[in-house]
């Protein structure tokens, strides 16, 4: 029992002399803390304590970081992580450090789909570094609130852009290190108006294999000069080339749009975009392939249209045109629905089951309108007819009474001496009607011959060659 009270005690004395409660892994002095090592493994959360001033957490595995990591650093000013994979960075992970002055998150497979957009916003830190990551974006807000800044590394990323106005609120920027990164071209935009009196933040964009395709937005505005003066580049021949369109990011004009195409049918898919220089544009498949300067039939990327030949309606779903330039990329979002044609025998059928009201009308009205015009010009025909009717009766007619309708069948009229060649017409003259009716149906050849009731021929009856010849005579 004793041996045990002796034990206790000696534990009480060992803890009264310990600086602070030590995280396990952690080898702790009155100041800093430094984790893991051979462990290896952290255990969460970190407990600290409120006079601690640095911590690293050195070879730790992986692990995320959120807002309850690291707790009782209230005093804690440097805060390093090395050798270790910070799997997220969730949001204000850093928020109980009220003290923090430089944070150093150097080579910790940061990228900017782990980490949340509100990782570092609001930060009173004067020195982040952030070198060999896995960022390739900075997004406006990353850097939001950190006003007293002073040191941005950000060396060694994958970085190709900097949105603009996103370092536009870190008022207290000195030194801005953008070594070896991806950037074609820069631009003062990135801060946005500086409202500074002379102070003005070293860009070092060394080891960035800038563009001389276009020009780079800003340079030349008199309220930019200091950006001209205060970058640091292994050449920059094209920063202010006048020769040059100025660049411009890739805009889609329709970020999403539904587009319906029928089953069977051709199909071609164009982005309207601009942007300087041109654009390259690739397809994102629904299948998730990519299609660049290539084509996977039946899908064509003939110079950043996609074509499909024959569509099927397995090819319908959500189509990405991914449109990228020196300045940065935009996509727009087609989402493909293919609608089934209808087979030939629904077609004919389809007056009964479905009927569409916009033929039948059509049709309709149309054979109303062709039978309204036939009827008008049948009308008119016969009133044609019966007027060249009138006229031809009332002008024989005429003609007969003064005994000369016989000019019309002699052809040398100057012979014609009717009044002196009497005797052989009179019995004649009651048949002319009939005569004229024959030489009205237009039957001249065949002679006609008018009958009498009971069959026989009359016995004056003459046929009109006969009269002809008698005429001439
Ligand atoms: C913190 O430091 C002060 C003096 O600097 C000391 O009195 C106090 O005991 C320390 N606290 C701990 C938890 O070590
Ligand atoms: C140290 O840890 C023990 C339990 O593990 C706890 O009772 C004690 O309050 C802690 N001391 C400090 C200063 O956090
Ligand atoms: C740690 O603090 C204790 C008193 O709390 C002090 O005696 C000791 O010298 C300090 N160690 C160092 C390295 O500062
Ligand atoms: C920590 O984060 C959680 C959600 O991630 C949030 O609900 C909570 O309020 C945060 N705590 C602090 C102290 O910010
Ligand atoms: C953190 O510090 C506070 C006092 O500042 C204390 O009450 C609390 O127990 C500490 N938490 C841990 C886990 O040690
Ligand atoms: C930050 O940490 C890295 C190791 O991860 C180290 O090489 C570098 O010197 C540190 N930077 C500063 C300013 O302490
Ligand atoms: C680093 O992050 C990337 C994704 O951002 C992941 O694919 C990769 O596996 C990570 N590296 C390690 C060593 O975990
Ligand atoms: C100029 O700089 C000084 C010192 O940094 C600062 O106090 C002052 O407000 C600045 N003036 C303007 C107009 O920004
Ligand atoms: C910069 O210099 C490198 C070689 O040092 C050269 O290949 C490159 O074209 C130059 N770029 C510009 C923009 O002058
Ligand atoms: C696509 O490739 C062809 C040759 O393979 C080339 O002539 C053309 O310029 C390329 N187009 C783009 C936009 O890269």
């Amino acid at each position: 029992m004793g041996h045990y009270f002796t034990l206790l005690l000696l534990l009480i004395i060992c803890k009264s002399l310990e600086a602070w409660n030590c995280t396990v892994s952690c080898k702790c002095t009155n100041f800093t803390s430094s984790c893991c090592g051979p462990q290896k493994t952290q255990h969460l959360p970190i407990i600290g304590n409120q006079n601690a001033t640095e911590l690293v957490l050195d070879s730790c595995g992986s692990f995320p970081m959120d807002n309850k990591t690291l707790q009782n650093f209230s005093s804690l000013k440097e805060l390093t992580v090395k050798r270790t994979i910070l799997l997220y960075l969730d949001a204000h992970p850093f928020h109980g450090l009220p003290m923090l002055q430089t944070l150093n998150l150097t080579e910790v497979n940061l990228s900017n789909a782990a980490m949340h957009q509100n990782a570092f916003a609001g930060l009173p830190i004067r020195r982040l570094f952030l070198a060999n990551n896995r960022l390739d974006q900075i997004r406006r807000g990353m850097f939001a609130g950190l006003m007293n800044l002073e040191h941005l590394d950000l060396s060694g990323n994958g970085l190709r852009s900097i949105e603009e106005n996103a370092l536009a609120n870190l008022v207290s920027l000195r030194f801005l290190n953008l070594d070896n990164n991806h950037f074609v071209t820069i631009t003062p935009y990135w801060f946005g108006v500086m409202l500074r009196n002379n102070s003005f933040p070293v860009v070092s964009l060394i080891g960035n294999t800038l563009t001389c395709e276009c020009k780079y937005r800003g340079m030349a505005l008199p309220e930019y000069q200091w950006f001209s003066r205060s970058v640091i580049l292994t050449n920059s021949s094209c920063m202010v080339n006048p020769a040059v369109e100025e660049c411009s990011p890739p805009q889609v004009e329709e970020v999403y749009k539904v587009v319906t195409v029928r089953d069977l049918q051709p199909l071609t898919l164009s982005c309207l975009l601009s942007g300087f220089p041109r654009p390259r544009v690739s397809w994102i498949l629904p299948s998730g392939l990519q299609l660049f300067n290539k084509s996977f039939p039946p899908f064509y990327n003939e110079d950043g249209t996609l074509h499909v030949p024959v569509v099927q309606s397995k090819f319908a779903g959500l189509y990405a045109c991914m449109a990228t330039n020196v300045e940065g990329t935009a996509v727009s979002l087609l989402n493909i629905v293919v609608s089934p044609t209808p087979n030939p025998p629904f077609i004919t059928s389809r007056p009964v089951t479905s009927p569409t009201p916009q033929t039948p009308t059509i049709s309709k009205s149309l054979r109303v309108l062709l039978w309204t015009a036939v009827v008008l010009i049948c009308i008119i025909f016969l009133i044609i007819l019966f007027c060249i009717l009138r006229v031809a009766c009332r002008y024989l007619k005429q003609h007969l009474c003064n005994d000369v309708s016989f000019n019309r069948f002699v052809d040398t009229p100057n012979i014609l001496t009717l009044p002196e060649n009497p005797q052989s017409i009179p019995h004649i003259d009651e048949r002319h009607g009939h005569v004229h009716w024959s030489r009205e149906n237009g039957d001249d050849t065949v002679p006609r011959v008018a009958e009498h009731t009971d069959g026989s021929y009359p016995p004056h009856q003459q046929t009109v060659t006969e009269l002809e010849r008698r005429t001439q005579l």
